[in-house]
C-alpha cells in the first residue's frame, strides 16, 4: 500500500546526506520512527505504553551502568556499597539508586499496561502472533533480571528470596536438586551466587534490548493494530508516526516521567520492603518472605497447592507457575474469534475485566500471610485464572456474538466525532440572555 503523505526520505541537513550515503542509516530511522511510518490514525492512549516500556528500560541501563561502577559484588561488601557508600558517599548516588529501585517498578507497571492493552484490543491475533510472543520473551526475561537484581544488595529480603525461589527448582524430579546447585554454585545463596546474579543482572537488559528490537520489527510488518482492531485499508486511515505520534508520545511520557519523580524522591522506599535494609542473615528467617510486588500474582499461584496429590504440592506449584505464562504463547490460537478489538466484543470485554480483578487479587494473595483464608482466595483466583483461558476464551470465541464493526478506521473515527458533536448540540446551552436571568 503506498501513502501518498509519505515523501521519501529527502536529507535536508549535508551531514545527515553524508551519513546517509555512506549508511542509510537516517533513512531507516524516518521509515520506522520518523515521517515515513504510517499509523492508524485512531489510536488512543494505551498505545503510548509501549514507547514508555522503552523509555523505563533505557533508564535501567543508564542508571545500572553507573550503580555498577561502585557496587562491591562480594557477600562481605555488597550491603555496604549500596546501603553506605552509594547511598551516602557516590555524588548523587542516592538519587541513582533510588531512581534504578523504583524504575524497575514502573518499568513493569507499564509493561503490565501494555499487554492488557494488548489482551484487552486483539493485538495477539495475527498477523501479531510473533509481536505478541517476542513480547511474553521480554517479559519472562525481565522477572529473570528483577529477581536477580533484587538479590544484589544482599539484604534479608535478597538473601531469603534467593533462597525460597532457588529452593522451588528443587522440586523437579531428578534434575531439580542438582538443578538448583547449578544455579546457585553451591548448596545455598553464597557468593558464587551473587557473584553469577551480578554478571547475568548486567548483560540481560542488554539481550532485552535485542529483544525489543526484535519486537518492534516483527511489529512494523503489519503494523500497529487499533482501537477497532480493524484493518488500515487506505491512507486515509493513517498518519505518520512523526509528528503526530511522536507529540502524543512525548508529552504523555514527560507526564509519566514528572509522576515517576515524585514517587522517587517523595515515596522512594514505599514499594520496597524494609527487611532488605537489614543484612543478609542465613541464620535468621524473615516473618514473612515476599518478592516485588510485580511478581507477586505468580507466587501466589506458586504458593496456591498445599497437599501431595499424585506429584508433591510444591511440584505442582512450580508447574502452574510456568504454565500460567507458557500458556500465554498460546493466545492467539486459543481466542479463535475473528474480532479483534474487545470494543466490538461484548461478552469477551466482560471477562476481560474480570481476569484484570482475578490479577489483582492474585497479587494482593501473594503479599499476604499465609493464613486458610488467603490460601482458600489465592487458590479460587489461581484456579479462575486458567479457566479463564483454557475454558472461558475458548468457549466465549466460539460462541459470542460481535457488535457490528465499522467498514473502516475512518468511519469508526467520524462516527465517534458525529456522535460527540451530536451530544454537544443536545446539552442545553446557556445563552447570554439565560445567564444574565441566572445572575
Ligand atoms: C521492554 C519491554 C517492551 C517494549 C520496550 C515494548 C515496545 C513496544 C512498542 C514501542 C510498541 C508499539 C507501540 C505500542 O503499541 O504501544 C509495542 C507494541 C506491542 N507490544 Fe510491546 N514492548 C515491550 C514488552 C511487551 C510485552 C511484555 C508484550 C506482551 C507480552 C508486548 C506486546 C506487544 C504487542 C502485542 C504490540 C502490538 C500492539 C498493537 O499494535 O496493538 N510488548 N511494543
Amino acid at each position: 500500500m503506498s501513502f501518498s503523505w509519505a515523501k521519501p526520505y529527502e536529507p535536508k541537513h549535508p551531514l545527515m546526506r553524508w551519513i546517509d550515503e555512506r549508511l542509510p542509516l537516517p533513512r531507516v530511522v524516518y521509515g520506522a520512527i520518523g515521517g515515513g511510518y504510517p499509523v492508524p490514525r485512531n489510536l488512543n492512549y494505551w498505545w503510548n505504553f509501549g514507547v514508555l516500556a522503552g523509555i523505563f528500560l533505557t533508564i535501567q541501563i543508564v542508571t545500572g551502568i553507573v550503580l555498577a561502577m561502585h557496587y562491591i559484588p562480594s557477600t562481605n561488601g555488597a550491603f555496604n556499597s549500596v546501603n553506605e557508600l552509594i547511598m551516602r558517599d557516590v555524588n548523587a548516588g542516592w538519587l541513582l539508586r533510588y531512581v534504578h529501585m523504583n524504575g524497575a517498578s514502573f518499568f513493569f507497571l507499564v509493561t503490565y499496561i501494555h499487554i492488557f492493552r494488548g489482551l484487552y484490543y486483539g493485538s495477539y491475533k495475527a498477523p501479531r502472533e510473533l509481536v505478541w510472543m517476542l513480547g511474553l520473551v521480554i517479559y519472562l526475561l525481565m522477572m529473570a533480571t528483577a529477581f536477580m537484581g533484587y538479590v544484589l544488595p544482599w539484604g534479608q529480603m535478597s538473601y531469603w528470596g534467593a533462597q525460597v525461589i532457588t529452593n522451588f527448582f528443587s522440586a523437579l524430579p531428578v534434575v531439580g536438586e542438582p538443578l538448583r546447585v547449578w544455579i546457585l554454585g553451591g548448596y545455598a545463596p553464597d557468593q558464587a551466587a551473587l557473584s553469577r546474579f551480578f554478571s547475568l543482572h548486567y548483560l540481560l537488559p542488554f539481550i532485552i534490548a535485542g529483544v525489543v528490537i526484535l519486537h518492534i520489527w516483527a511489529l512494523h510488518i503489519p503494523g500497529s493494530n487499533n482501537p477497532t482492531g480493524v484493518d488500515v485499508r487506505d491512507e486515509r486511515d493513517t498518519l505518520p508516526f512523526h509528528p503526530f505520534y511522536t507529540a502524543k508520545d512525548g508529552w504523555f511520557a514527560a507526564a509519566v516521567l514528572l509522576f515517576f519523580a515524585l514517587v522517587t524522591y517523595f515515596l522512594p522506599n514505599y514499594l520496597g520492603n524494609p527487611d532488605n535494609y537489614i543484612p543478609a542473615n542465613p541464620l535468621a528467617t524473615p516473618a514473612e518472605i515476599v518478592p516485588e510486588w510485580y511478581l507477586l500474582p505468580f507466587y501466589a499461584i506458586l504458593r496456591s497447592f498445599t497437599a501431595d496429590f499424585i506429584l508433591p504440592a510444591k511440584l505442582w506449584g512450580v508447574l502452574a507457575m510456568f504454565s500460567a505464562i507458557l500458556l500465554l504463547f498460546f493466545l492467539p490460537w486459543i481466542d479463535r474469534s475473528p474480532v479483534r478489538s474487545g470494543r466490538y466484543r461484548p461478552v469477551f470485554k466482560r471477562f476481560f475485566w474480570l481476569l484484570v480483578i482475578d490479577v489483582i487479587v492474585l497479587g494482593w494473595v501473594g503479599g499476604s500471610p499465609v493464613k486458610p483464608l488467603t490460601v482458600a482466595v489465592g487458590q479460587i483466583a489461581s484456579a479462575y485464572y486458567f479457566l479463564h483461558f483454557l475454558v472461558i476464551l475458548p468457549l466465549v470465541s466460539a460462541f459470542e456474538t460481535p457488535l457490528p464493526l465499522p467498514n473502516s478506521i475512518t468511519e469508526a473515527v467520524l462516527e465517534r466525532e458525529e456522535a460527540h458533536e451530536a451530544a454537544e448540540a443536545k446539552k442545553p446551552r446557556r445563552t447570554k440572555t439565560a445567564t444574565a436571568a441566572a445572575e
